[in-house]
This record gives C-alpha cells, sequence and structure tokens, in this order.
C-alpha cells in the first residue's frame, strides 16, 4: 500500500531506526511492500522506512533515470535491510541531491566515491556489494535516514542549497 512521505520536521526523520530481527516475517513483508509501491508511485530513486513513518533499518536503493534524476544509472529495487558500510577510499565528491521528505530543495552534498556496504535481503541472505558513483551517494543518503540524518545536515556551504527551479535550470547536471 502506497504511504504519504514523511515530511522534514517529522520527528520519525529525526530517530535513529531500530534494527530489524524479523526478517521474513509478516509484518517486515509488508513494510518491503509499502516502500516499493511508494516509491514507484514518485519519482525518487530511494527510500527509506522511516519516510513512511516506520523507525526500522530498511532502505530501497532504486537507481533509475527519472525526470528528478535524469543521468541516474539503471539499478533493480534493492532491498536492504540492517545496512552498514565503510567508506573504501577518503575521497569525496559533490553532487546533487534531494529527498521525497525535502520537497522543492536540491543541494550539493559530499559523499564518499567508493564504498564497501553489506545489508541483508528481504530472504534474510547476508550480501556484501562495492557501489561507486551515484549508486553509492543514494546508498549514503538512504542510510542517513536510519540514523535520523538528512541531506542537508551534509551541506558544506548554505550557498550549496538551490531551489529545484533554480536547480532544473542548470543545464548540465552534475551528479
Ligand atoms: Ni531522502
Amino acid at each position: 500500500m502506497k504511504h504519504d512521505i514523511a515530511q522534514l520536521g517529522a520527528k520519525v526523520l529525526r530517530q535513529t531506526a531500530n534494527v530489524v530481527a524479523d526478517i521474513g516475517s509478516i509484518d517486515a513483508r509488508q513494510l518491503i511492500e509499502d516502500m516499493l509501491s511508494t516509491l514507484a508511485s514518485t519519482q525518487g530513486v530511494g527510500l527509506a522506512a522511516p519516510q513512511i513513518g516506520v523507525s526500522k533499518q530498511v532502505i530501497v536503493v532504486a537507481s533509475r533515470p527519472t525526470s528528478r534524476y535524469p543521468k541516474a544509472p539503471f539499478m533493480e529495487p534493492t532491498i536492504m535491510i540492517n545496512p552498514l558500510f565503510v567508506n573504501s577510499s577518503d575521497a569525496q565528491e559533490k553532487g546533487w541531491e534531494g529527498c521525497l521528505s525535502i520537497p522543492g530543495i536540491r543541494a550539493l552534498v559530499p559523499r564518499y566515491k567508493y564504498i564497501s556496504v553489506q545489508y541483508a535481503n528481504e530472504q534474510g541472505f547476508h550480501v556484501e556489494l562495492e557501489l561507486n558513483g551515484f549508486i553509492a551517494r543514494v546508498f549514503q543518503h538512504e542510510y542517513d535516514h536510519l540514523i535520523g540524518k538528512v541531506f542537508l545536515d551534509r551541506v558544506e556551504s548554505n550557498l550549496d542549497v538551490f531551489s529545484e527551479v533554480e536547480y532544473l535550470k542548470l543545464t548540465e547536471v552534475a551528479f
């Protein structure tokens, strides 16, 4: 079932999400289904459970070209439960981000370019992946939602914050 997206200011976006202990349970399956259908109804490329009001450590990474991110690479919607990551290098790069919980705003956000992630998939199997570039960015953005942070908290300067109207005027969008 499609849910409303929690908007900035909602407490659930500022809480540390709980570990999912019951992967495969009816509740966990329902949560995943709700996240996938909610994300599919948007132009977003990722979603975290707190954004539909559930303070649990589940994210979906679903990079795809959309009107919000026309140059995004394609990745099948991937459910990541209890995700963790380490940066594989200290190099960060700034790229544009937005958030379904913060409509109308875009900002340049520094993120690690290369990361190693691990998580449990919806069957409960342990998965390890190396991510880079835009998909690594989406992961780090969604992971932040699980620790009560939003992309604006990572911005280096207020000058890197744009209205979406101005962002869309930029001809070359650098992810
Ligand atoms: Ni977000």
